[in-house]
């Protein structure tokens, strides 16, 4: 029976990665190039606020299901010792997120944000596009390293 959970663990777990990783993608590649392109600096806070808010409830469904789902393999497969370095790298762009999204969002990023692009507009939203690269850049290579490693390409 443990078999058929660990696979439909596995499953939801792909499925919520790709929905949240997919989610960055857009964000990072589209959403804020486009903005920064297009809007003038009054409108480009309230639309990236709109938008990424939306996306935001999401992700924090996404990260919460990837992390249970992740966790249970683990206790499933008693691999807690024995994780290879491409779980590790899982762990850390999962608690990265989960950080952001959880912690540091409502804490003080969301303000802190708002305040830096009334500041200067251009500027902010510059490394607001870093800070989405640098995330979106771990979690691929987090998607890449977990399927190659797991299937073999490391050993
Ligand atoms: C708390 C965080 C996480 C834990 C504990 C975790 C753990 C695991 C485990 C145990 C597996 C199955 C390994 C195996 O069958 O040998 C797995 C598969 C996978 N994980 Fe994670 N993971 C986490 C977060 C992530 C994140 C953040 C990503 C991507 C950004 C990710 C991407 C994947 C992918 C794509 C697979 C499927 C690989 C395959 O079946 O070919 N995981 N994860």
């Amino acid at each position: 029976m443990e078999h058929y959970y660990f696979a439909a663990a596995r499953a939801l777990h792909v499925l919520a990665v790709v929905l949240w990783i997919g989610g960055v993608g857009f964000v990072t590649t589209v959403l804020i190039p486009s903005i920064r392109k297009t809007q003038s600096p009054e409108n480009r806070l309230d639309l990236f606020e709109l938008l990424e808010g939306k996306f935001g409830f999401q992700a924090k469904l996404t990260t919460l299901i990837t992390g249970a789902t992740g966790f249970y393999m683990l206790h499933i497969m008693k691999a807690w010792a024995t994780m290879q370095w491409w779980i590790h790298l899982m762990i850390f762009v999962w608690l990265i997120f989960t950080l952001v999204l959880f912690v540091f969002e409502p804490l003080f990023l969301h303000k802190w944000f708002h305040q830096q692009a009334e500041k200067n507009n251009q500027r902010a939203f510059y490394y607001l596009q870093v800070m989405h690269t640098i995330l979106l850049s771990i979690s691929l290579l987090a998607v890449f390293a977990g399927v190659a490693g797991i299937h073999g390409l490391f050993y």
